[in-house]
């Protein structure tokens, strides 16, 4: 099978309800707690990509055993620190950034060395993030250049530490929580907004954190060793693989879709708010909470006439994973979009707004740089009737869907490579795609 695809029509007009992929953050941090738990938990709905598996293969390792019945993921617990090792391993993150910087928190405490790598993408990618806070417990941590492979001893010395997590990045705040639960006292961190599912999920469990609010930071204080039990978890869809239909149909020709049971977490849906300030009239019905998360069914309808946005830096976290898509919207608007503070892209499963920077100039749209912050200089009528062929992007699932969604909305014969990269978050894609009109070779 080649590892390509062409597209080389736009997509015809449509009026569909669809699902997308469930949570990939919510997924992975779903299987860690369970690793946890006290019992059986059984998780439906579960995320089933590359990033998911790896997370159920590195709990396997450690000895946690689970089945999957139906569409429920039944995982056997230990409890705290509760994993069965006898020697050294290795656990292999794939991909991904969120299983790598969280499951280190969960193996503070381990009597044997566990080395951790993964991909060509995750081992260009920095931990110093988390190896500063894990260091700061007590734990012993070998890397070169703060780089995978990273080589972890736990230690029976924990001690509570308070941070100051000023990057604004939810898997290191999630690393210092995981930590924290093995470790006895209270551990307090102070975090810039970044994403707050693992927050949620220990409320849930009903475990002893507390979280203060503030208009750009949030403290944390979680009292460690108290365990909790078993739980049965149903995992909604995740709104960064809806970002992609959701552009799809605005930028289409009389065009409507509805996209259920989407998680609408307020840490996460900086694309709505970005979108509906540009016009984009996108509606949140049927609200409801899963589990202590906020979900909604989408709508949207295509809209010809977008204007520009000046993007406030303090919705940056909650949109970090849907810029490259946000961009594609900023590229059809009227006037001169304006984006800040964009460094953390480039810390993504590539470098993103390198990347971003250089599609959108391939596509014709003139973009203006000043260190991490960029305008995109919009053109309603922008229309592609040439070739284009997207490659050397690191296998980034992102960077694979935004051009999907550009060939199919603004034309042009575009040749894709690389077309695994779905596997990591979203491996139905182009079935979903299929099923709503697109012709894909
Ligand atoms: C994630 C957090 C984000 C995001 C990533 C998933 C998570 O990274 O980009 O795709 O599940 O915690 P940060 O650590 O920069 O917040």
């Amino acid at each position: 099978m080649p590892n390509h695809i062409f597209i080389k029509n736009k997509i015809k007009s449509f009026s569909k309800k669809i699902s997308v992929s469930s949570d990939k953050s919510i997924s992975i941090r779903s299987i860690l707690f369970a690793s946890q738990a006290v019992g059986i938990s059984r998780i439906s709905n579960l995320l089933e990509s590359e990033d998911i598996f790896n997370t159920l293969k590195a709990i396997k390792k450690l000895g946690i055993n689970y089945e999957r019945k139906g569409n429920t993921y039944n995982i056997q617990g230990f409890g705290l620190n509760g994993f069965n090792i006898k020697k050294n391993i290795t656990i292999d993150a794939g991909n991904s950034g969120t299983l790598a910087r969280l499951i280190l928190g969960l193996l503070v405490k381990s009597k044997f060395k566990i080395k951790l790598i993964g991909d060509k993408s995750l081992s260009r990618r920095d931990f110093s993030r988390v190896i500063k806070p894990l260091r700061l417990f007590g734990v012993n941590i070998k890397s070169k250049n703060n780089l995978l492979p990273i080589e972890i001893t736990g230690t029976n010395f924990l001690r509570p530490i308070r941070y100051n997590e000023n990057i604004g990045s939810a898997q290191v705040k999630s690393c210092i929580i995981l930590s924290a639960l093995n470790t006895p006292g209270t551990t307090k961190i102070i975090s810039k907004l970044s994403r707050n599912h693992t927050e949620l999920m220990l409320k849930f469990l009903n475990y002893p954190i507390k979280v203060k609010n503030k208009k750009n930071s949030s403290t944390i204080y979680i009292e460690g060793l108290n365990q909790f039990k078993a739980f049965n978890y149903e995992v909604p869809g995740d709104i960064s693989s809806a970002s992609f239909f959701i552009v799809l149909t605005l930028l289409s020709e009389n065009s409507q879709l509805i996209i259920k049971n989407v998680n609408i977490n307020h840490s996460r849906t900086g694309i709505i708010t970005i979108l509906n300030k540009m016009g984009a009239g996108i509606k949140l019905k049927d609200k409801k909470v899963y589990n202590g998360e906020d979900i909604a069914d989408i709508h949207i309808k295509s809209k010809k006439n977008l204007n520009a946005v000046n993007c406030p830096s303090k919705l940056n976290s909650s949109a970090i994973d849907e810029f490259l898509i946000i961009f594609l919207v900023a590229a059809r608007a009227r006037g001169i979009s304006k984006f800040k503070d964009l460094g953390e892209m480039n810390k993504k499963e590539s470098k993103r707004l390198d990347l971003a920077i250089k599609f959108l100039k391939l596509i014709g749209i003139k973009v203006d740089r000043l260190k991490n912050n960029i305008n995109i200089h919009g053109n309603p009528d922008l229309m592609l009737s040439g070739n284009y062929e997207i490659k050397n992007f690191l296998k980034d699932h992102r960077i694979f869907f935004l051009s999907c969604i550009t060939a199919l909305t603004l034309g042009g014969k575009w040749k894709i490579n690389d077309k695994d990269a779905i596997n990591t978050s979203f491996p139905n894609f182009l079935k979903l795609l299929n099923s709503v009109g697109a012709k894909i070779n």
